[in-house]
């Protein structure tokens, strides 16, 4: 058998290797001692300890754990300002390509949380206008079915408006402006004055016009408990706010029969709310099939005002064309004044068709809807397109190989999630 990784001669002298060794163990010290979910940067360390109150900062960004279930006290984080966004462009920067699928044998759930960075806390791209479309008319046409926000969740809901006040001007000027009572979208020509009161409209509906992504606040009741209490959710594909309005982490994932949730994920979730610090941002990506080419909601699995809907009443192996790739990009950190923890649901949706012709993609994605185990094939509803998905996509791979794009041991040089 071939040996798997052979060390180089020279790592082996001990003038090289004992100092190899010391280093590794120092930066795996360092690494534990900052583990939380994830580090703070040294710039978002130096933003905390720039407090010009002059109170023990750190002490300011992480409140007592003592505190009581319910309360926040307020801390002063900023996160670091971020620079625009390299050369973006509202017609031609394209969506990010991700494709966090893996190849088999075994799929696990797992919460598969990474650190996030504050700079790349909202992408923004040349669907823009195409999702704004979108969203102003279910505004208009469902209104509190998508929008809206618990009185409690009020501060909460504010303080998210003017968090993305200071963020979107500054990552996108091209597109937002910065005035002094709040933002102008030069693109679309609306402003917004988010320090007139009573505010022009429902915080959440400006939210909504003012991103591509879906928004969630979750507040933490005096049981301790994360409650979902405030929502700008126009695009969700499989779900709706109405259905899970004040609902607890617990009940918003068991009802909606989430794979493996209590053995895999409720007591990692807990924890997570539990603990995250404004000074933290958390990042994960997943990704579903849909057999139609409705972004804001799936209709193949009935109409969205239904109370039965789900993947029985899809119809079967439909033609390629109508398989659509739906991939969502979720942020999660915590707001300083209010506590409220803010979930970002940025939704990705592309023609598997258009996929298939990045190198890679139809073998591994084949592979992944095959590692899927039945728990989780119900959950996505495999039953209802494998048969016409997996010949599609077994037959882009063998041409990917064929035409010598790929080989047969080779992967992509891209890592997770793309
Ligand atoms: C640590 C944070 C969280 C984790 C690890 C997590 C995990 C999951 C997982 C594994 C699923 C199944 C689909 C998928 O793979 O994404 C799911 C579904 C879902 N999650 Fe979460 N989630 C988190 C936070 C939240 C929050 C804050 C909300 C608030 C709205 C939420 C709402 C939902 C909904 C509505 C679904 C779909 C349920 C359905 O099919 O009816 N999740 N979540
Ligand atoms: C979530 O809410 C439900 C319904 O009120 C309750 O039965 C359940 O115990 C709650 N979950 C947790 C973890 O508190």
């Amino acid at each position: 058998m071939e040996p798997v990784f052979v060390a180089p001669n020279w790592l082996s002298h001990p003038l090289v290797l004992y100092p190899t060794i010391l280093i590794a163990l120092a930066t795996i010290l360092v690494r534990v001692q900052s583990w939380r979910f994830g580090t703070t940067s040294k710039a978002q360390r130096r933003i905390v300890q720039a407090d010009p109150i002059g109170i023990d900062s750190k002490a300011s960004s992480r409140p007592s754990a003592k505190r009581l279930p319910g309360q926040w006290i307020p801390v002063d984080f900023k996160a670091p300002d971020p620079p625009p966004y390299p050369d973006w462009d509202v017609k031609s920067t394209k969506p990010l390509p991700y494709r966090p699928f893996k190849y088999g044998p075994n799929y696990f759930v797992t919460m598969g949380l990474r650190k996030g960075n504050f700079d790349e806390w909202i992408e923004l791209d040349n669907e823009f206008l195409k999702f704004h479309a979108i969203k102003k008319e279910r505004i208009e046409v469902r209104g509190d079915k998508c929008c809206k926000t618990a009185p409690e969740a009020m501060d909460a809901a504010i303080e998210l408006l003017e968090l993305l006040r200071d963020y979107l001007p500054k990552r996108y000027p091209s597109m937002f402006v910065a005035t002094p009572v709040g933002m102008n979208n030069i693109v679309t020509g609306e402003q917004f004055n988010i320090v007139q009161r009573p505010l022009a409209e429902e915080p959440m509906r400006t939210i909504g016009r003012l991103l591509q992504d879906d928004i969630a606040i979750m507040m933490e009741g005096s049981d301790g408990q994360y409650y979902l209490k405030s929502g700008s959710i126009l695009l969700p594909g499989f779900w709706k706010l109405e259905e899970k309005f004040n609902m607890n982490l617990s009940d918003i994932h068991t009802s909606g029969n989430v794979p493996q949730f209590r053995e895999k994920l409720e007591k990692g979730m807990t924890n997570f709310f539990k603990r995250v610090m404004p000074d933290d941002i958390v990042l994960r990506n997943n990704y579903f099939m849909q057999v139609d080419d409705n972004l804001a909601w799936s209709d193949s699995i009935g109409p969205e005002d239904s109370d039965h809907t789900g993947w029985f009443t899809a119809q079967k192996n439909k033609v390629i064309e109508n398989h659509w790739f739906r991939s969502e990009r979720q942020s999660l950190r915590r707001l300083p004044r209010s506590g409220g923890v803010v979930f970002t649901i940025r939704t990705y949706f592309h023609p598997v068709t258009e996929i298939v012709k990045e190198p890679y993609i139809p073998g591994r994605l084949a592979s992944a809807l095959r590692s899927w185990g039945d728990d989780v094939a119900n959950y996505k509803g495999r039953e209802r397109y494998q048969a016409v998905l997996l010949e599609y996509l077994d037959r882009e791979y063998q041409k990917q190989l064929d035409s010598g794009m790929i080989t047969e041991d080779s992967q992509s040089p891209l890592k997770y999630p793309y």
